[in-house]
This record gives C-alpha cells, structure tokens and sequence, in this order.
C-alpha cells in the first residue's frame, strides 16, 4: 500500500524592500541613457537598492520575519531554510545558517540554493517535497538579493534592470487537494556564458587584474537571455499544469519573474491571460532576481489579491540557463 501524501501549501507570506531609491532620471545622470528607452525597453522607472554596508540577510531576515508572522509559524518549528540568492552575506558561512542563528531556528536544517531568478521556483518545489514526503513540517524559502553591489553601475547593458528586494514563504501542512498541486524544472547548462559574473570563483578568482576588467560583475548578452526567456515561459508554465492535471484556461494568476514587461506580455499571450490576472511589479523594483517572485506573490496575498482555491502559476527563468515553475492551489482564507 502506498502511504499518503500530505499536501504541502503556503501558510505565509512576507517582504522586504529597502529604502533608497534609484530611478532612471537618476540613471540618464550616470551613463548614457534615458527614461523613454528604459520604460520602452523595460518596463521599469525606479528600482530599490539597499544601503551601504546592508547585507542580503538583512533583507532576507525582515521578509523572514514578516512570513513567519503571517502563517502563525515559531521560528523553533521550522525544520529547514532554503535561502535562494546570487548575492549571499559571503560564499561561506549560507546566508541560510546566518538566518538559522537570527531567527532563532533551532532545530532547522539550512542550505542556500544556487538557481540564480528561478532560484525561489526551485525552493517551492523541494519543500514541497519534503513536506508531502512527510520528512518536515515547516520550511521557510527565501528568495533575496542585493544585485546593486554585483552590477557595474558604469554599464548601461545591465545597470538599469536590476533591483534590491526580499521575499518569503513558509510552506507546511495544508488541506487535502490545496497547494503546490505540480511543478517543472529544468536547466541548459550550454547557455552558462549567456549571463554570469565571470570572476567570483574558483575559475576566475577575484584578482586586482579582474576587478580592473570589472569581471567581478554581472556580464550579460541581453538580447540571448530575451529569446530564451520568451521561448521558455509560457513553455514551462504548460509543463506544470500538465504536471498537476490542469488547463491554462483554469488558471487564474500568473506571478511571473520580473525581468521585462516584454517577455512577462508574451508569457501572458501565450498562456491567454488578460494582463489583470498577472501580479506585476516590475516598474517600481526592477528584476530582483530569486526575489521577483516571492516579492510580487507576497504583495498580492498581503493586498487580498487571492482567494482561496485560486490556481496560481510561479514562473521564473535566469541564469544557469534554469527555467522553473510551480502551480499552487491558494489555501489560506482571506
Ligand atoms: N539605454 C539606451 N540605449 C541602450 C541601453 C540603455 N540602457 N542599453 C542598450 N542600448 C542600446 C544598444 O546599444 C543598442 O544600440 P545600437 O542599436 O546602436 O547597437 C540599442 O539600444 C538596442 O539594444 P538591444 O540590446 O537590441 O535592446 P533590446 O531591445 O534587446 O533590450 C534588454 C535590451 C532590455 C537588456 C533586453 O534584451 C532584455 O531584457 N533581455 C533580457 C535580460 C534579462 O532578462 N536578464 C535577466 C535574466 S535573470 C537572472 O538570472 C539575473
């Protein structure tokens, strides 16, 4: 006989932005650009960036906080902590294990989780596995980044897409048929020079000779990284409702990684969504990687945008190449 699932849903939400803001009229003063090009282009007019000497986990700590409150959770009854970040305190010690001592986690397992903006995608996806596996009963995902301190602020490629943000989930037990009803992950490693930060590794360590070339920061061929995205969205959304046995016809919102109003329309299109039903932010943050995501559904849950039994779609898509997706039957009563 085969033992029963539990299923595994979100029980709370939370977010963090810093205060500082950067937007593009200050852009057009520090490279050449404009706001048309950016709006146009984009679809972004400001983003956040955090403050000197701020690190991710403190981004990631208040968001933590916030889902913790929201979902009625102990911090002492979390059995994990998934941080999704490119941007962590230091490569060691985990921002993971920083939040496991802050929060006062103490019986939580804690890892960070390399998936660069489908990194949160990726971590909704294992604690669900645990939690339907019957292993754990509460994981807490993160997804946070402080992008501003790896983009180089003197190139207009990449400076103007990115932002500083957190975003938190805790996952555990929900009513029976409720939650994360299927998911779809998937990575093209072949496309891992499309988008990277080349020295800040074992490859390339970071030399005086790398920080001159500005190797230290994120290096991207944008119009690479558009194609793939467009062709993967709408692609890995479909993957998932397969997965969990659904049409997108029965979908009712879609929280899409928020890279490019552009690429977040073509999804839509092809998904046949009214834009109404798709949660975006991307014009006052910018694309915050792993905490794009997390940031828009913790705003719409928190802004009563859900009810319950909504089918909602998580899709995000970043470097690696990875490409990830989660359909999740919203659970909590309004
Ligand atoms: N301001 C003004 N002009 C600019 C700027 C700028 N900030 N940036 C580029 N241009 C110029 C280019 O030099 C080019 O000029 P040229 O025609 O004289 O050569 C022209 O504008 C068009 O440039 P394109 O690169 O063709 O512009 P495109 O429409 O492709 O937009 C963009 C560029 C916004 C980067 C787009 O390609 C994009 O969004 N790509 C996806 C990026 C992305 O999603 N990255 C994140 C992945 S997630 C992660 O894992 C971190």
């Amino acid at each position: 006989m085969t033992q029963k699932r539990t299923s595994a849903g979100i029980l709370g939400t939370g977010w963090c932005i810093p205060e500082k803001t950067v937007t593009n009229s200050d852009l057009e003063k520090m490279v050449d650009t404009s706001d048309a090009w950016i709006v146009e282009r984009t679809g972004i007019r400001e983003r956040h960036v955090a403050a000197e000497g701020q690190p991710v986990s403190d981004l990631a700590e208040r968001a933590a906080r916030m889902a913790l409150e929201d979902a009625g959770v102990a911090a002492e009854d979390l059995d994990l902590i998934i941080v999704a970040t490119l941007t962590s305190d230091r490569i060691i010690p985990s921002t993971a294990c920083i939040l496991q001592d802050r929060l006062g986690a103490k019986k939580a397992a804690a890892f960070d989780l390399s998936a660069a903006c489908s990194g949160f995608a990726y971590g909704a996806a294992v604690a669900s596995q645990f939690i339907a596996g019957g292993v754990y009963r509460h994981v807490l995902v993160i997804g946070a980044e402080t992008l501003s301190k790896v983009v180089d602020w003197t190139d207009r490629n990449t400076c103007i897409l990115f932002g500083d943000g957190a975003g938190a989930a805790v996952f555990g037990p929900v009513e029976d048929g409720y939650g994360l009803l299927g998911f779809d992950l998937g990575s093209d490693g072949s496309g891992g020079d499309v988008l990277d930060i080349p020295a800040s590794g074992s490859l390339h360590p970071v030399t005086k000779e790398a920080l001159e070339a500005h190797q230290q920061y994120i290096h991207m061929d944008g119009k690479a990284v558009f194609r793939f995205a467009v062709k993967i969205m709408g692609h890995t959304v479909e993957e998932a409702l397969k997965k969990s046995n659904h049409t997108k016809e029965e979908l009712d919102w879609l929280v899409p990684h928020q890279a490019n109003i552009r690429i977040i329309d073509s999804a839509a299109k092809r998904l046949e969504l009214p834009m109404e039903k798709v949660i975006i932010n991307i014009e006052k943050y910018g694309n915050m990687s792993a905490a794009s995501i997390p940031v828009a559904l913790a705003e719409a849950a928190h802004a009563h945008r859900f009810k319950k039994g909504d089918l909602i779609a998580l899709a995000g898509f970043g470097a690696g190449l990875t490409w990830a997706s989660c359909i999740v039957k919203w659970a909590k009563e309004d």
